[in-house]
């Protein structure tokens, strides 16, 4: 058996940001560790979020699987997998394109086949359908992609130390019913609505322009369609703004998120009390952009991730 495990840390992310829909991600400072080792016999554990995972779910052992037969033309070998999940799944905060960012890095460090970053958000974007959370995920920061046919093109930017809110409401939504939700066509003054939004958010989001991120973040393409599948949203968003933040749908939900420059306890009770009127249950996080996006590397024995 191995020696040593290889270590990969990806960051939560933040889709759309408003009106920036398959475009626009931040990476937040709220990470999934995974070690990976060749074993004689494979295991998998996952822990924190997600815990008992069925295999056939697990989207890290998808991406392993899918690096060594879409690069390499193999199997990979038996694996000692260890997980620790600190991302909410299907929650709208990335873990999805976090966990498959985690198996496509282990499996290239594993087998010794290192891509370049732009070629793990092509693989990432394959499995994942939209580019914009692994975008964030690999970068780190504001991330944009712009696609050209097959070929992505992302662009990073550094935002400003946003105080964040996320609030998690105990709602199922998957992504592919959230995308299910959305019209094949928009009128064009909906288009336009969005087009000048999208381009103030970035740079409200990297100013610290709170002012210009209440005007810019709000949406006519996705976030119509998808807050009545969500009870309570509409309402928390709504808490948000009276409180003086800017809010957002986070990716396809159901989380919403929030950005200001105070303390965001209050802010996020806020929130959590509009779904709990709806008679939903909700989680919170507090949390700021990250600036470091997804990273690996070898290491002797995973530091306890077990009983943390
Ligand atoms: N841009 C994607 C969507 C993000 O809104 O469907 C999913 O997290």
């Amino acid at each position: 058996m191995s020696e040593h495990w290889i270590h990969v840390r990806v960051p939560a992310t933040t889709a759309n940001l408003g009106p920036g829909f398959d475009a626009l991600g931040l990476a937040l400072d709220l990470w999934n560790e995974v070690w990976v080792r060749p074993a004689p016999t494979p295991q998998v554990r996952v822990c924190g979020e997600g815990e008992g995972l069925p295999l056939d779910a697990n989207r890290t052992v998808q991406a392993v699987h899918y690096f060594y037969q879409r690069v390499l033309g193999q199997t990979p070998p038996p694996l000692d997998i260890v997980q620790y999940n600190r991302i909410p799944l299907g929650s709208g905060l990335g873990s999805s394109a976090a966990a498959a960012l985690s198996g496509l890095l282990a499996a290239s460090a594993l087998s010794g086949h290192v891509l370049d970053t732009a070629a793990f958000l092509r693989l990432a974007t394959d499995l994942e359908g939209h580019a914009d959370n692994a975008a964030a995920a690999l970068w780190g920061g504001l991330t944009v992609v712009v696609a050209e046919g097959d070929d992505l093109h992302p662009y990073r930017f550094t935002p400003a130390t946003w105080q964040i809110a996320v609030v998690l409401p105990r709602v199922d939504l998957s992504t592919a019913a959230a995308r299910a939700a959305l019209p094949r066509q928009i009128a064009l003054e909906q288009a336009v609505y969005n087009l000048g939004r999208a381009a103030l958010v970035v740079q409200a989001l990297r100013e610290g322009d709170l002012a210009l991120l209440r005007r810019a973040m709000q949406d006519r393409l996705h976030q119509p369609y998808r807050l009545p599948l969500i009870p309570g949203a509409a309402e928390a968003l709504a808490r948000a703004y009276d409180h003086g933040a800017a809010a957002a749908l986070s990716g396809a939900g159901p989380s919403v998120i929030a950005f200001a420059h105070t303390d965001m306890a209050p802010i996020a009770a806020a929130m959590q009390e509009a779904f709990r009127s709806a008679g939903v249950d909700a989680r919170t996080w507090l949390l700021t952009p990250s600036l470091n996006g997804a990273a690996w590397a070898w290491v002797e024995a995973p530091d306890n991730p077990l009983t943390e």
